[in-house]
């Protein structure tokens, strides 16, 4: 049986995730494989984190990348370490060392990802990420193999799961904001920094990823509208329940015609959606496609075992077609051209939240708002479906008394026009 050495560089949630998986499925692996592997290095940026990590004995535990990516022995490099320098110059290095790479990384791959992408197809090499999105769904190889020949019109995930967590623990459990945090990044869901977790930037990479394999286009960081969760009150909580709707970080991207529209933000999900049950550090992506209709993919979104097997599921398919000379298959080579667009600009369905003045009632709009409901605090109401003129005038009155008002989207209710 033939013997793949790899190489890890980071050994933090998800690299101590790997190495744990590695250990306990070796012998199942054994078994379904004509190869076994053996974990030779692992990279860490300060060794004196790690004298008490369990790694297999005779595993070197060093804080030099380069004693990864240019030890000749090593053949795949699994990338652990997060953010976009110097794992992308590691990457390279071990690519053109002729290794073949599985990475976590979606701010590297969304952001010089075709680039990277184009180094490994000429070096013949495998680059696998199916853990870059929704942690343990295996998404990835689902668009690139399953519904290869479906045409797929609309994708609506909930693809990061620190905001997930703190969205539900703020819902359901009345924590705040600072405190949910705190916990997500304790069970190891958060990135190094959250900023990008709650700020919406981790769903857009994602989003990003996905738009690749679902509809061909690579769209920029500067193509999907943007906002995060650091702003969402108990009021605008309150307010969607009593609506019988849950809040949630959504990431959509939506084909019509030659566009292809975008964002990512939190919106308020009818109950009657499965997106709106999904709680905690639990991500889903739900499908729309022309043969399947609608098919929802849920699972753990974030988390060391969940991380690491997708990323296994890498490694089995890297040593695959090493042990056949196979190597250098795109993951995904699906292109093809659309215009970016805004999904925030369309005519869509908005629930308003007013705080601060409770003397306001929707009187002045019968048309725009379809139901109203008051709480102890705060009234709000539900729009008809109104274009983004519209929504601004409303907002601008709300607000000249001096109130506190907040919108969100209410999911699926967006209507493009489409436009050849
Ligand atoms: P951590 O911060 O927990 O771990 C990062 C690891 O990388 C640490 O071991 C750190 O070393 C090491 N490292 C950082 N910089 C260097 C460097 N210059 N040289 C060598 N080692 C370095 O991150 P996570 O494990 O949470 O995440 C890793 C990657 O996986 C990221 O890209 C993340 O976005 C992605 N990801 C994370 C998921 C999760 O649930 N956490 C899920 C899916 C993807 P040291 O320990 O010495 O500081
Ligand atoms: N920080 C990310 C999240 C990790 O919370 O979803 C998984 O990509």
């Amino acid at each position: 049986m033939e013997t793949i050495t790899i190489g890890l560089l980071g050994l933090g949630t998800v690299g101590k995730g790997v190495v744990t998986l590695l250990q306990k499925q070796a012998a199942k692996i054994a078994r379904t494989q004509d190869f076994r592997f053996k974990l030779k290095s692992v990279a860490v940026h300060n060794r004196t984190r790690h004298q008490n990590d369990d790694l297999p004995a005779g595993t070197i535990l060093t804080e030099k990348v380069t004693d990864v990516v240019d030890d000749p022995e090593i053949q795949i490099v699994i990338e652990a370490m997060g953010t976009i320098e110097p794992a992308k110059v590691a990457i390279c290095q071990a690519i053109l060392n002729g290794k073949s790479i599985i990475s976590a990384n979606k701010d590297l791959l969304a952001t010089a990802g075709e680039e990277i992408l184009r180094l490994a197809k000429t070096a013949k090499v495998d680059f696998f990420y199916e853990a870059s999105v929704a942690g343990g769904i295996p998404i990835l190889r689902v668009l690139s193999s399953s519904l290869e020949t479906d045409k797929i019109s609309q994708i609506t995930g909930i693809i990061n799961g620190t905001a997930n967590y703190v969205l539900t623990a703020m819902d359901r459990e009345d924590r705040d904001y600072a405190t949910a945090l705190k916990n997500a990044q304790e069970l190891g869901y958060a990135e190094a920094d959250p900023t990008n977790d709650v700020q919406g930037i981790d769903a857009t990479y994602k989003l990003i990823i996905l738009s690749r394999f679902a509809f061909g286009q690579s769209l920029r960081l500067a193509d999907i509208p943007r906002r995060g969760i650091t702003k969402i009150s108990p009021a605008q909580l309150a307010s969607a329940k009593q609506f019988k709707m849950k809040i949630k970080l959504l990431a959509v991207a939506k084909e019509a015609g030659h566009q292809l529209y975008s964002l990512v933000g939190p919106a308020a999900i009818p109950a009657a959606e499965p997106l709106a049950h999904v709680n905690g550090v639990q991500n889903a992506i739900a499908v729309q496609s022309d043969a399947l209709g609608e098919t929802t993919y849920t699972g753990p979104g974030a988390g060391a075992a969940p991380t690491a097997n997708s990323i296994l599921s890498d490694l089995l398919a890297t040593g695959d077609d090493i042990v056949k000379g196979d190597c250098g298959r795109e993951f995904n080579n699906y292109r093809k051209p659309a215009a970016a667009q805004s999904l925030t600009t369309v005519p869509q369905r908005y629930l308003i939240t007013v705080e601060e003045d409770r003397s306001l009632t929707n009187s002045n709009y019968p048309d725009l708002f379809q139901q109203q409901t008051v709480g102890p605090h705060y009234w709000s109401g539900l729009t008809s479906v109104i274009s983004r003129d519209t929504l601004e005038k409303l907002l601008h009155t709300l607000e000249k008394n001096g109130a506190k008002v907040s919108y969100l989207p209410i999911a699926n209710s967006w209507q493009p026009v489409p436009q050849e």
